[in-house]
């Protein structure tokens, strides 16, 4: 969603402010701003659409702005109020004293607004945030203290925040604060950082302390104090961030999206690391702290994710089912919350996300926690909020990921599923030790594969050349490869906004094939397995209505020339490591169509890597 940056130090704050929101342009990027204190005087820069159009702005004014060595700064993915810059924050009060950056929904916000109308505050934006800036300017001139300001609105605030505050008579203070959305500092030489991800500050410093739920900290360029709402000091904890910068370089890639695929082989070998040691030792996962007793006992569990991490999870309950004989429900984490749901202490219960911060998934954690599941978390950031929700924690290591549209780290996640899947089966001795080694080793060769894959594009961009013109997509698939046409087919809508679905294959004459003629292509995920010949056959129903008919598999059939178009080939794999090797072509695919029609890659419209509101 929304991305937070604050800095208070020595250096001119627009370019770390800038740079900072650069690198948190994925969280949202319909309208930017900043607030930096020239003269003694809180100025604030918006402008709406991208980052490039806050820049512009702030280049024309650039050696007045550049004085400045305090400033916060927000790039903005609109929830209440359209894009525009009135809505753009920083957001300010009557006087124009106070700005105020904020990442969340406040929820009881046309509440306050009305209270704070009654005493005499004038609204000029949509938006929810505006009250913030009202409030604390509010109780500011009531206690002369920002600290004591930004504490007592908060404790009139409902819903979610990261705020960042700054006060024109307040010299050299940021005062922030959260809940339930995430916000770290970053800790330099008489110099901090504020923001709402590690992108934002991680090229400037490596230590850094993460605000928790209701804390607020007060930051000036030689002092850190850290406060719960209750005004109770806090101790602080330092941390040392494990990223590198050059996580957020393209390596020479024309988009993230295309380096983060290219990753993919290293991500695979990452994840198997100090996991999967020999094909004839038992998988280590120190980090599942349930009990081996409980495990064998567990007749229940339950996925909740959204998005890509939905899809993984879907590939994950066909292996644990398979594996272990437990009854596996998947769900959208927004479904699982608001209604009565069943789950108890026998019940494992998995959070599936890339970010650790979508809000959805966190509410249904937390949800299932409260009535005593046991929460195992696979997220790419053991540093979430989610994380911290965790009984057992599972990081996938699939470093930071930049695109929007998730590509390595549902790997990252598959290939964690089948550690889980393997591990929980060694645990329960549910399946035969030959069945269990075949897979081992074909997860072992697996990155040798994708590696092929990777370097036989050319077939890719050919059929993304001769289908870019298509308005509308099918994806087919069965059994474990049905999550894979799902995730094809959301990769395609995402970057190049082509409609596209993925259906079962065995449901297409239940409805969908009314939509079928010549101008539709069809792709059928066909990879060898008890469902090959099944496929087929849908296939060829597909074709018998005139569909554009493109196969994607690891036959060598030649008969699969008559049926199909056009045919991308992947090495031969066993069908239940199928998903991971069959998806990367569907990834490259949306990119090339992507790119062939011009859209921006990276960064889609409406779209926000980590949605963190409901
Ligand atoms: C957003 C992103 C998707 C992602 C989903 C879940 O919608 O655009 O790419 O799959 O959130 O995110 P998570 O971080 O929980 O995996």
């Amino acid at each position: 969603m929304c991305g937070i940056v604050g800095y208070i130090g020595s250096k001119p704050a627009v370019d770390i402010l800038l740079e900072g929101l650069t690198n948190l342009e994925y969280r949202g990027y319909d309208s930017a701003g900043i607030a930096v204190e020239v003269d003694n005087k809180v100025e604030l820069y918006k402008a709406e659409g991208k980052l490039q159009n806050l820049k512009d702005i702030v280049n024309k004014n650039y050696t007045h702005i550049a004085k400045s060595t305090i400033g916060i700064g927000h790039i903005r993915w609109a929830t209440h109020g359209v894009p525009n810059t009135v809505n753009a924050h920083p957001h300010s009060c009557n006087c124009g004293r106070v700005a105020v950056v904020h990442n969340g929904i406040i929820e009881n916000y046309k509440e306050l607004k009305a209270k704070l109308e009654k005493q005499g505050c004038t609204f000029r934006s949509q938006t929810d945030t505006e009250t913030v800036a009202h409030l604390v300017a509010s109780e500011y001139a009531k206690c002369g203290d920002l600290t004591e300001a930004v504490r007592l609105a908060t404790k009139q605030i409902e819903g979610a925040y990261a705020l960042c505050v700054i006060h024109q008579d307040v010299k050299d203070t940021i005062v922030a604060t959260r809940r339930n959305a995430p916000l770290l500092v970053g800790i330099g030489e008489k110099e901090y950082y504020v923001a709402s991800d590690v992108p934002a500050i991680i090229q400037y410093t490596k230590k850094a302390m993460y605000l928790d739920d209701n804390q607020i900290v007060t930051l000036t360029p030689d002092s850190m104090k850290l406060i719960d709402i209750e005004n109770n000091s806090l101790e602080q904890k330092i941390e040392h961030l494990p990223w590198e910068p050059i996580a957020l370089s393209k390596m020479g890639y024309k988009h993230f999206m295309l380096k983060e695929i290219h990753e993919q082989p290293d991500v695979v070998r990452n994840v198997l690391s100090g996991k999967l040691r020999a094909i004839d030792e038992p998988v280590c996962l120190k980090e599942v702290t349930l009990d081996r007793e409980k495990l064998k006992k567990l007749n229940r569990i339950q996925i909740v994710a959204c998005g890509t991490s939905l899809h993984a999870a879907l590939v994950g309950k066909y292996i644990i089912e398979d594996f272990c004989g437990i009854a596996v429900d998947v769900e959208p984490s927004s479904e699982y919350i608001y209604r009565r749901t069943i789950t108890d202490e026998n019940t494992l219960v998995i959070g599936v996300s890339q970010s650790g911060e979508t809000a959805d998934t966190i509410t249904a954690v937390r949800l299932a926690k409260k009535k005593g599941s046991h929460i195992l978390i696979v997220t790419n950031r053991p540093d979430s909020t989610m994380a911290r929700e965790a009984d057992s924690l599972v990081p996938v290591n699939a470093g930071i990921e930049v695109s929007v549209a998730a590509t390595k780290s549902y790997m990252a996640q598959l290939i964690s599923f089948y550690l889980l899947a393997i591990y929980m089966a060694e645990v329960k001795e549910s399946i035969a030790k030959e069945k269990l080694e075949e897979l081992k080793h074909e997860l072992i060769i697996l990155p040798q594969k994708i590696e092929k894959v990777l370097s036989h594009k050319e077939n890719i961009q050919a059929c993304a050349k001769k289908f870019s013109g298509s308005k509308d997509f099918v994806f087919i698939a069965r059994g474990i490869n049905y999550p894979t046409a799902l995730e094809g087919a959301l990769k395609l809508k995402e970057i190049s906004y082509i409609n596209a679905t993925g259906y079962p294959a065995g449901e297409l004459k239940h409805g969908p094939i009314a939509m079928l003629d010549e101008s539709m292509p069809v792709l059928s995920i066909l990879m060898s397995g008890k469902v090959y010949e099944k496929i087929l056959s849908n296939s060829e129903e597909a074709k018998a209505r005139n569909a554009r008919m493109i196969a994607l598999t690891d036959s060598t059939d030649p008969k699969l020339n008559e049926l199909f178009d056009s045919t991308i080939r992947v090495p031969e794999i066993c069908e239940l490591l199928s998903p991971a090797l069959a998806v990367v072509p569907l990834q490259l695919l949306a990119y090339y169509i992507a790119e062939f029609l011009g859209k921006d890659v990276d960064q889609p419209r409406n779209l926000a890597k980590s949605v963190t509101v409901e």
